[in-house]
């Protein structure tokens, strides 16, 4: 059944909620950019093999950049539900003509479009899957298992719930102390700014959960490849059928 209080789609489908989306990415994007060429990092590839990875829930394709940025033969499909975040992708990766397309996917649905493809090498996905209720994050884990290669990765950059109030005071304490401006920004939000941040919340969970829906879907070397406070790079790799590697 539809939830009521969902207001996923108001944002990412209105042009003024992106546009103010988009206005904003320049400062979310310096301290994140480091977390972003981590996970290319993680990436089995050698630096000039030719390899084509999906990006769910791409955006603009600020992950998909850091991938194609740290691999300069690799191409990238965005899969994307909101046109006026694939208008602004456009803009974003002007200069990555030809290393990319994007497709139209709400992975909110379990219908994968037949231009994604399956034996994928590497899907990642960034600031995206918190947006989803935990059904549908247990279920996209298992479909990225099942549209991967043998041996193909998946890594995902994303927000998750402290589940307890005192490690969760912890969290904001040290967020406030890095950010001199956290606070007030936290007191004083616009309409639109409390918005998106219920937007934000709304399905946000705890890591255990997220990990054990990787396990469930057949992953290995699930870990958690870095975490700062309430952010975490987590993964794993879809066995390769082969004894190790
Ligand atoms: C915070 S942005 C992150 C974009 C990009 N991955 C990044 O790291 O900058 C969240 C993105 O998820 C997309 N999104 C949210 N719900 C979605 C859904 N059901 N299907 C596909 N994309 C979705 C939004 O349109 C938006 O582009």
């Amino acid at each position: 059944m539809a939830d009521a209080t969902n207001t996923n789609d108001d944002v990412w489908k209105s042009d003024r909620m992106v546009a103010n989306w988009v206005a904003g990415t320049g400062a979310r994007e310096r301290h994140r950019s480091r977390h972003r060429r981590l996970m290319a990092d993680l990436l089995p590839f050698d630096r000039d093999e030719p390899f084509t990875f999906v990006d769910l829930g791409a955006g603009t394709g600020a992950a998909t950049r850091a991938v194609l940025d740290a691999f300069p033969r690799a191409s990238a499909i965005l899969a994307e539900y909101s046109a006026q975040m694939a208008a602004e992708g456009g803009r974003a990766l002007s200069s990555y003509e030809g290393r990319y397309r994007y497709v139209d996917f709400d992975l909110a649905q379990g219908d994968w479009p037949a231009d994604l493809p399956t034996g994928a090498p590497a899907m990642i996905s960034s600031l995206c899957v918190h947006h989803l209720p935990d059904e549908r994050k247990r279920a996209l884990f298992a479909e990225i298992w099942d549209h991967l290669a043998p041996g193909g990765w998946y890594f995902n950059y994303d927000p998750v719930a402290a589940g307890d109030p005192v490690v969760e005071a912890a969290w904001l304490r040290a967020g406030d102390r890095q950010d001199p401006d956290a606070e007030a920004s936290r007191r004083n939000r616009s309409p639109d700014e409390q918005q998106r941040h219920e937007n934000h919340v709304r399905y946000i969970i705890p890591l255990a959960p997220q990990l054990a829906f990787l396990e469930e879907a057949g992953f290995e070397a699930i870990d958690v490849y870095w975490k700062q406070l309430d952010h975490v790079i987590y993964g794993g790799r879809r066995p390769s059928g082969r004894a190790s590697g």
